[in-house]
């Protein structure tokens, strides 16, 4: 069966910890810029609690009834003084557990999101991805995202 995708509670925090470590380690694999989960977990948690009180965020997690499969964070960004939308929606973090992937599960939470980003008058949402993982960019295309920046790194 799949998990079950609903709003996170803070009972959910250690979960969503651990998979933002499993998150910042596959980028680490990618890229050694990247911090480890290591190294990242205790400040995302400072950030994470603080979310929970935060109207303008949304976290969905997969329950797998033994722990999480998965969760994503969408929140609402203030206006950026070149762009025309007022407001505009941002997934900041998407992580769906290696064993669950391919399976529409990352999908559900992303349509979730997206009905909570609509009630909110988001009309554009915007995320950024790694240009060297396959895995995510196939999937935000799947979702209908199209290209729109290209973020550049020069290392001296
Ligand atoms: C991105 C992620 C959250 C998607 O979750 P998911 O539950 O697997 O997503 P879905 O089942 O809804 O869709 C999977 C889609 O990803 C794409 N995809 C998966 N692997 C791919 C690959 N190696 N190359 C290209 N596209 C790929 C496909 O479009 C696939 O759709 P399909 O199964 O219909 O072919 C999950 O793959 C993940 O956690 N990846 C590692 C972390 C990550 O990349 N996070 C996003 C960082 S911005």
């Amino acid at each position: 069966m799949l998990p079950r995708v609903r709003a996170a509670t803070r009972k959910d925090i250690p979960e969503i910890l651990r998979l933002n470590a499993l998150l910042s380690d596959f980028h680490v694999r990618i890229d050694p810029y990247y911090k480890s989960g290591e190294e990242t977990s205790g400040g995302f948690k400072l950030v994470l609690e603080n979310l929970f009180d935060d109207e303008k965020t949304n976290i969905l997690v997969a329950d797998k009834g033994n722990g999480l499969a998965g969760y994503f964070i969408g929140m609402i960004q203030p206006p950026k003084p070149f762009l025309r939308p007022e407001k505009t929606g941002r997934i900041s973090d998407a992580f769906v557990e290696q064993a669950f992937r391919g399976r529409g599960l990352g999908e559900k939470m992303f349509d979730r999101l997206v009905e909570w980003f609509k009630e909110n008058g988001i009309r554009h949402i915007e995320l950024s991805v790694d240009a060297r993982n396959p895995e995510g960019i196939g999937a935000w295309r799947k979702y209908g995202f199209k290209d729109f920046m290209i973020k550049m790194r020069l290392d001296l």
